[in-house]
């Protein structure tokens, strides 16, 4: 076994043009959200196949500021919004940030996602959407929540921070609910260092988003020539002699509109996001296979013939008849230099944050289950064949040893 080996959780690739146009914009001195949000902006859509793409800050601000869109179309701020009881933090704060309540439902431990089965009973006259996760990349099961939004008449906002590049039943995921939000955090396949983009069809939404993203004001032009140059423009004065657009404020809003020097990275990432994702995917599936030897124990998620799992990390969850704890396993692979992370717990029982809420542990078992015997690992773009097999040497070592 190469001991000297070590398998890091992530990495980050900044290209040289990333670096190249960092550079020319910090020399411009136009640093705020201008013409490389825009551009970024365009290249995602285009790569998503969605009409409209809105860069934010973060994925956090994503979701928030796709569930906030709502406001304009009738929801109230004491609605509620679905989500799964399992998912990083991120994703039911959110929903406080943006002035719902969160309605946690439990996950399948199979696909780590929420149950579909048990979005009914979670639905009452406060409903306003449903915002799946899409968790580790493995595409939710969006034909049953797509049915259920429409029976429902309700919102379908995907969370698919960590799902770049998964496909579902032949579609982009990210482009089969109303709205989707990405993280662009450095972990993610296409990264700014920090940031977030919601992507959409609808104009109207991503008009809204544009104005959400700074402070709720009127001024909210796909291309703000403003922001672009200091061009005239015609709309600036149009509420009325001395009015100025940007300082009529249309809806309560928030302050996280991405900027140039990320928008720049951002763009770099796009440039080798087919080649990483081939990458990440060759090694996903490559752990995959080798992993299915260790089924006594150890389970991972599955790929179903009419989906491609995005290749964000490698999850690992213990069976109930393991005869170890995730503690001992996560320490001797550490230890063994593979870097680890905890596969996030139970948001409305197992995080403080979201006690006020009044959820009893015990209410959703199996997202439970996960924060006490899952983790996951990296399969990023600097890992090769031969940290597979390292991996796979370890896990045979450690079962060897306690078994
Ligand atoms: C499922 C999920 N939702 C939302 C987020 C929030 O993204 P960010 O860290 O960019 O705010 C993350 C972060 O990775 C995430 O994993």
């Amino acid at each position: 076994m190469n001991s000297r080996l070590k398998i890091p959780f992530g990495t980050l690739s900044i290209t040289q043009r990333s670096k190249n146009l960092v550079q020319e914009v910090l020399e411009s001195g136009r640093v705020s959200c201008g013409k490389y949000v825009g551009e970024f902006e365009e290249k995602f859509a285009s790569l998503t196949g969605t009409k409209e793409a809105v860069a934010v800050s973060s994925g956090t601000d994503a979701d928030a500021l796709a569930l906030a869109v709502l406001y304009d179309f009738g929801a109230k701020r004491v609605d509620e919004v679905i989500v799964p009881a399992l998912s990083f933090v991120a994703t039911g704060n959110s929903v406080l940030q943006a002035g719902f309540r969160p309605v946690f439902v439990d996950i399948r431990k199979d696909t780590l996602n929420i149950d579909p089965e048990k979005i009914e009973e979670a639905i009452t006259g406060k409903t306003k959407a449903i915002m799946p996760v899409h968790l580790m990349g493995k595409p939710a099961d969006m034909d049953a929540i797509n049915k259920i939004a429409k029976k429902y008449s309700l919102y379908v906002i995907e969370d698919a921070a960590e799902a770049h590049g998964a496909k579902y039943k032949g579609k982009n995921v990210g482009t089969l609910g109303h709205m989707a939000a990405y993280s662009l955090y450095l972990a993610h396949i296409i990264t700014s260092i920090e940031g977030g983009i919601v992507t959409t069809d609808d104009s109207n939404f991503a008009e809204i988003l544009r104005s959400l993203r700074s402070h709720g004001r009127a001024c909210k032009c796909k291309k703000c020539v403003l922001n672009i140059s200091s061009s005239y423009c015609p709309k600036r004065f149009q509420y009325g002699e001395g009015i100025d657009v940007r300082f009529v404020f249309e809806r309560i809003g928030f302050s996280c509109k991405m900027n140039e020097i990320e928008a720049a990275v951002g763009l770099g990432s796009l440039e080798i996001y087919e080649e990483i994702l081939k990458k990440r995917k060759n090694n996903f599936d490559n752990m995959s296979k080798k992993f299915k030897r260790f089924n006594q124990y150890l389970a991972s998620i599955e790929e179903e013939t009419y989906e491609k799992i995005g290749p964000h990390a490698f999850p690992i969850i213990l069976k109930e008849n393991a005869k170890f704890t995730r503690d001992q396993f996560v320490d001797f692979l550490e230890r063994n230099g593979i870097e680890t992370r905890s596969l996030f717990s139970s948001m409305p029982t197992q995080c403080a944050g979201f006690e006020f809420l009044g959820y009893k542990l015990g209410e959703f078992p199996n997202a439970e289950y996960i924060e006490k015997n899952g983790l996951h690992i990296g399969v990023h773009q600097d890992i090769n064949e031969e940290h597979i097999n390292y991996f796979i040497e370890v896990v045979e070592d450690f079962l060897d040893r306690i078994t």
